[in-house]
């Protein structure tokens, strides 16, 4: 490849929904996520010009035509467009928005666009499990219903307002009692197995909140202490392992930083 210009980016992992926050809510953690090397050349790639060369462990395509980064560099504007691919058709910006910006992120609204930046209480630590199960973000969309009670809809408003306040005043326990999910959760907990029991487990040993990281496989926990979120992280493994299932654990502080630029 005739190399013109790189760049590698550090693009931080980020947790959607936060639970009650589906589709409209997200937040970055700090020193988990990807390094992007982005090269453009003359005379290299395939039929739409982009070439991707998978260089981590993650079984990811390498073909444009099935990798989330192609519909956004093709766009060039706002990478939820990659979102489109993998979700069966709706684009969402509750990962790239913490992905890009740092911190928690609120999509108020998608049409037009109104990204809401939150502040993150100083002492906020996540854990995250990722069981080795397949459960792709189409599956987890498909099993959601089209409509939701009107019981759900306040319950859900109600949360989402109180996480929103919580994060505001640095209320850590709002915030907690706030990340519950009525709309998404209960029909994507059978892909996770023992999910209301590990939930149970975690809380007792102190966590704040556990939730589905988005559409799973994966789960998060928050708490106010990494002492907290480390235990979280060994009962979660030890949760999955019992099952059969090995898992990945990280631990990690909510971060205020978002994409950036890796100096060589
Ligand atoms: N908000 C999305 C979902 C996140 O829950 O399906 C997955 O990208």
């Amino acid at each position: 490849m005739n190399s013109m210009k790189q760049i590698r980016v550090f693009a931080p992992a980020s947790v959607a929904n936060m639970g009650c926050g589906f589709d409209i809510m997200g937040m970055t953690l700090d020193a988990v996520g990807d390094v992007l090397k982005v090269e453009a050349a003359e005379g290299a790639g395939d039929m739409c010009g982009i070439r991707i060369e998978n260089r981590s462990a993650a079984d990811l395509p390498e073909d444009p035509e099935r990798n989330v980064i192609t519909p956004a560099l093709r766009a060039f504007m706002f990478a939820m467009e990659g979102e489109k691919l993998i979700s069966g058709g709706t684009p969402h910006a509750d990962n790239v928005g913490p992905s890009l910006l740092g911190g928690v992120v609120l999509l108020r609204g998608y049409e037009p666009l109104d990204v809401v930046r939150l502040p993150v209480p100083e002492r906020f630590c996540c854990t995250v499990a990722h069981p080795d199960i397949m459960v792709s973000t189409r599956e987890a969309r498909d099993v959601l219903p089209r409509e939701i009670p009107l019981r759900s809809a306040v319950s859900q408003w109600g949360n989402v307002g109180g996480l929103v306040a919580g994060l505001m005043s640095g209320d850590v326990e709002l915030v907690g009692r706030s990340m519950r999910d009525v709309v998404a959760e209960p029909h994507r907990k059978r892909f996770i197995p023992g999910f209301d029991e590990l939930r149970d487990a975690v809380i007792a040993a102190g966590a704040l909140a556990m939730n589905i990281s988005g559409a799973g496989p994966s789960v998060f926990a928050l708490s106010s202490d990494m002492e907290t979120a480390a235990r979280a992280g060994e009962i979660m493994k030890s949760h999955f392992a019992a099952r059969g299932v090995a898992s990945d654990i990280y631990v990690s502080k909510v971060s205020n930083r978002g994409a950036r630029v890796l100096n060589d």
